[in-house]
């Protein structure tokens, strides 16, 4: 199926995926981290691509903020818009993953169904691994890194996840990573939990 396109063919790379995961020495995924701003996704994505270097293991990080540099910077945070960043943001992963890469993909990703469908897109191979930063809105608030939470209650930027526009939270993902009740989880111990994960399942050969 090719979508829209006509009179146009696909073609096979003479290399295949298996072939450039045996050379890496691990398995294709995507990590896919959702939730609020402030939530701390760009901190778990970047403790976790090094931890995974560290190890041995290759990853690349496609983040929201810098792909709405570049790619999608022709996207606003209407909902069709953040659907269409989302569905791009599927379809680079999945080149990642055909790669033999580890993707960690770092976006707030609000509505389920967005999510899902690019579940949809990667799970015949079984390579969509949904990561949702469980933070209380209050947490995320408090923290406000970038001051935008305060611009949203203010009024200066409309549309603003978890202010005056929606986040829905996954119902069913393989990964919830959590603040401790003392404060105390890490960006490292967040990394050691999900790298639990990918051994687990065999990604990590
Ligand atoms: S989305 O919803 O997945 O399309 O968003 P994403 O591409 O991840 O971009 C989120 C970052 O954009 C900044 N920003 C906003 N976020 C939410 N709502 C509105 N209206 C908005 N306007 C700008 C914000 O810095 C987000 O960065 P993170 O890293 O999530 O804090």
């Amino acid at each position: 199926d090719v979508g829209n396109s006509t009179n146009i063919r696909w073609h096979e790379s003479p290399v295949g995926r298996h072939e450039r995961q045996n050379l890496l020495g691990q398995k294709g995924c995507v990590l896919w981290i959702t939730g609020l701003s402030g939530s701390g996704k760009s901190t778990l994505a970047c403790s976790l691509s090094r931890a995974l270097y560290n190890q041995g293991f290759l990853s690349y990080i496609l983040d929201g903020d810098n792909l709405r540099h570049g790619l999608n910077q022709d996207l606003s945070f209407n909902s069709e818009h953040r659907a269409e960043n989302i569905r791009r943001t599927g379809e680079v992963a999945k080149l990642f993953v055909d790669a033999g890469l580890i993707c960690i993909v770092s976006l707030i990703s609000p509505y389920r169904k967005d999510r899902d469908a690019c579940r949809e897109l990667l799970e015949p191979d079984g390579d969509f691994i949904e990561v949702f930063m469980d933070m209380s809105l209050e947490l995320c608030e408090s923290r406000d890194p970038k001051g935008l939470y305060k611009l949203a209650r203010q009024g200066k930027i409309k549309g603003f996840t978890g202010i005056d526009d929606p986040y829905e939270a996954p119902l069913n993902c393989e990964i919830t990573i959590k603040n401790t009740a003392n404060g105390s989880s890490t960006p490292e111990n967040m990394a050691d939990q999900v790298i639990s994960y990918l051994e687990k399942e065999g990604y990590m050969l």
